[in-house]
């Protein structure tokens, strides 16, 4: 286990920041695998892909800039240097800094100059969303006439309109504190041992009128300089989302960043040479511009060491997702299940690990021949057998 916890994180630091929306260059199959040589990913990404990029100092994102794309994601590379250990399935625990601008923004509307109040409106207050002793601070014991407001209000907004004056030892206990957000790993220590891999989507949305951004991702995709800026994070090791023996055949269902622990995965499988079969279903929005890793999970199809199912969402006039490739393919993807392979889910909660389930429970009906009652007991016991392991958020 890493010593490394919330209280007294590691510090890292970006080494590479890639705005995804072109495929990243392939890893190719080490020689120790069986096949082809381990490529320095960094190395041919920037002299193969954006020649120009690679003498830039950073931030260099903006050259990769492809208009297409609907969403903004990027692959990073932080720093591993210490003693720091790590598993296929980890997440890394982030303890993100707040945007320069709003802690500025606090500390003039608290007339707060003292720098320890600074780093702590950078580094511990939650500047989203406001603590119940800042709102009675600002309209008393009786606020529900002021809750429509109080919703849709940042804590900055509240100081904004706060009659009574805050002084400096009060305001710790003011603020919700600012939580680490999880990234899943997506490299295997053993192909990378000193860096850590994240595929991390930009998070901004707009709301009151207002482009909002999310704190963590705009702290690692954004403000973060490469090679500058530390970035304090910890090991979140996991229990459940585990590789299984490397005879075991593994089936992983992955959409959007839920793409992220495959590359693990499957980095590890081709350095220890794990005979296990490993099946793909990646689920994106458009082929042209979202197609992460492309080229290593080609590579790893074109060598018979994976087999992939593509889902793009956005390319077609119907919606096409994972459930639906896995539906398509259910014969075969039952005859894994049922030979014992392993199932993994990593990705969105709250819809598609639901519609993932569902369709699994109606694969295990059709191919299966169970009845609905016993098509849940299957997947039941699945999950209790931990033959069924998600990661979902
Ligand atoms: C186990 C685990 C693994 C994860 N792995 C990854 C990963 O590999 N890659 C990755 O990118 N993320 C991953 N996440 C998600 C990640 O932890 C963060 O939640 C995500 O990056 C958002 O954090 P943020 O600080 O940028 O956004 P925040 O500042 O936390 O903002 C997010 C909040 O913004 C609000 N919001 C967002 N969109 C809208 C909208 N359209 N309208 C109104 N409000 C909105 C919501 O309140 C939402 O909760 C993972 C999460 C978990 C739990
Ligand atoms: N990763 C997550 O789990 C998650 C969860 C909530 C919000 N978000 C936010 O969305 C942005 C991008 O996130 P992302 O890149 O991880 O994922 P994403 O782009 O939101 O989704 C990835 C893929 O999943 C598809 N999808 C949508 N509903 C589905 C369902 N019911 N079943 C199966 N697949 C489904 C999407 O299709 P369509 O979009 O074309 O329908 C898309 O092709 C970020 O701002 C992130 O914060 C992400």
């Amino acid at each position: 286990m890493s010593s490394f916890d919330r209280n007294t994180p590691y510090f890292s630091r970006i080494l590479e920041r890639v705005r995804l929306n072109a495929p990243l260059a392939a890893i190719q199959v080490p020689s120790g695998a069986g096949q082809g040589k381990l490529l320095n990913e960094r190395k041919q990404l920037t002299a193969a892909s954006v020649p120009q990029a690679a003498e830039k100092s950073p931030p260099f994102r903006e050259e990769f800039v492809n208009p297409g794309s609907t969403k903004q994601t990027f692959h990073l590379s932080l720093s591993c240097e210490r003693t720091i250990v790590y598993h296929p399935g980890d997440c890394v625990a982030i303890l993100p800094v707040n945007p320069r601008e709003d802690v500025e923004a606090a500390c003039h509307l608290l007339r707060m100059k003292d720098p320890l109040i600074k780093s702590f409106l950078q580094k511990k207050a939650n500047l989203q969303k406001p603590h119940p002793a800042l709102i009675r601070k600002v309209f008393g014991e009786n606020h529900q006439n002021a809750a429509e407001f109080i919703k849709s209000s940042t804590p900055l907004d509240l100081i904004q309109i706060c009659q009574t004056p805050i002084s400096s030892e009060e305001i710790p206990s003011l603020f919700l504190p600012l939580l680490p957000r999880y990234y899943s790993i997506a490299s295997s220590q053993q192909m990378f041992p000193n860096e850590i891999h994240l595929l991390v989507a930009l998070v901004q949305y707009h709301h009151e009128g207002k482009e909002r951004k999310g704190i963590a991702s705009r702290f690692l995709c954004e403000d973060a300089i490469v090679g500058e800026t530390e970035i304090p994070l910890y090991i979140q090791h996991t229990h459940n989302f585990l590789l299984p023996d490397p005879d075991a055949s593994i089936i992983m269902i992955g959409s959007g960043t839920g793409l992220a622990p495959f590359r693990a995965f499957m980095q590890e499988r081709l350095l220890t040479r794990a005979k296990g079969r490993n099946w793909l279903f990646l689920g994106e929005r458009n082929r042209k511009t979202d197609f992460y890793y492309k080229d290593f999970w080609e590579d790893l199809q074109a060598k018979h060491f994976l087999r992939l199912s593509l889902a793009f969402s956005r390319d077609y006039a119907e919606k096409v997702y994972v459930q639906h490739r896995m539906y398509e393919e259910r014969s075969e993807l039952w005859s894994w299940i049922e030979g014992g392979a392993y199932f993994y889910v990593c990705g969105d909660a709250h819809r598609m690990a639901k519609d993932v389930e569902q369709t699994l429970h109606h694969i295990a009906m059709s191919e299966g021949r169970l009845s609905e009652e016993n098509a849940h007991h299957f997947i039941k016991n699945m999950r209790a057998l931990k033959c069924y392991r998600t990661d979902v958020y």
